[in-house]
């Protein structure tokens, strides 16, 4: 199997750690490095996951520090404070922007050719300023995106018709948040379009938008499902596929958005964003999508000024 040799996680709270068995049960890599400003943590879990290598076996893995960073073909972010109850992802955006001048600088004074795969929150924002601030063509910063929402989404619409959520296509773009929309008009089972009534469809997408303010108050925090569809960009990476996925990338007119990272469909290979996907929008998904970007862009100024 064709492992990446090196993957690095800034960040073991709940996302990396889980981010972290997730490529270890799936042998991603050879070697799976753990960095936090909280060593100890890092520390357990890297023991607590090399006590399974008996079971497992293939993957060293160690707490390391930004040095291991060198030879790192990924490196995933999930450093950062996560959204409490009530707490909207965009909330989060001076908190974390906070600690990602140094994380990026950290890591690019020992890499210069990897890949970045950004997961902190606010991700398209927080993609946005490591693509900045590390100077790397957008293609290897990657945000992602909305991936987990339209993974949400299809899993939603394949609940509803009796359908495996593989089967269905269906995309959710934009904002990584609550100014996310649905592509209906693109979405299909064997091609055939989904046969929904307007309120099944308007109760399917405020379900996918709010998946994380009920899973946050029901339980604290999201990690099961973001650790999966992390653990699906680094193996399009890994295996050169070029599959279309829901990243959180770099627009340039973009239906005449510039400027910006937002969630659209990419195809995805060893390169990083290998190509951006103009998919086709009705007039009212494109005013939608526009307002998603006007939303980012504002928030950006806000930090960068
Ligand atoms: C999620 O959507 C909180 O962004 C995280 O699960």
């Amino acid at each position: 199997m064709n492992k990446q040799p090196r993957i690095c996680i800034i960040g073991v709270g709940d996302v990396g750690s889980t981010t972290a068995y997730t490529l270890l049960l799936r042998q991603r890599c050879q070697e799976l490095v753990l960095i936090d400003a909280n060593e100890k943590k890092a520390l357990g879990d890297a023991l607590d996951m090399n006590h399974g290598m008996p079971f497992l076996g293939g993957t060293r893995v160690w707490q390391g520090s930004y040095a291991d960073c060198a030879g790192a073909s990924i490196i995933i972010i999930a450093a950062g404070s996560a959204q409490r109850p009530g707490e909207t992802r965009l909330d989060l955006l001076k908190r974390n922007a906070g600690i990602f001048d140094s994380i990026i600088e950290n890591i690019t004074k020992y890499n210069q050719d990897g890949i970045l795969l950004i997961a902190t929150n606010p991700v398209d924002i927080m993609a946005y300023l490591s693509y900045r601030k590390s100077g790397w063509p957008s293609q290897r910063v990657i945000g992602s995106g909305t991936l987990l929402d339209s993974a949400r989404f299809r899993y939603l619409i394949g609940d509803k018709l009796g359908v495996d959520p593989r089967s269905v296509h269906a995309h959710i773009i934009g904002e990584h948040g609550d100014t996310e929309l649905p592509v209906w008009s693109r979405a299909n089972i064997a091609g055939i379009d989904v046969s929904l009534s307007d309120a099944e469809k308007q109760e399917i997408y405020t379900n996918t938008r709010d998946a994380a303010y009920q899973i946050i108050d029901a339980k604290g925090s999201t990690y099961y499902a973001i650790a999966l569809a992390l653990d699906r960009i680094v193996a399009a990476i890994m295996h050169d596929e070029s599959a279309v996925l829901n990243v959180s990338t770099y627009l340039e007119d973009y239906h005449g958005i510039s400027g910006v990272y937002l969630g659209v469909p990419c195809i995805v290979d060893s390169s990083g964003v290998r190509e951006v996907l103009k998919l086709q929008l009705t007039d009212e998904e494109l005013a939608l999508l526009q307002q998603s970007a006007q939303t980012i862009s504002e928030k950006i100024q806000s930090v960068i000024n």
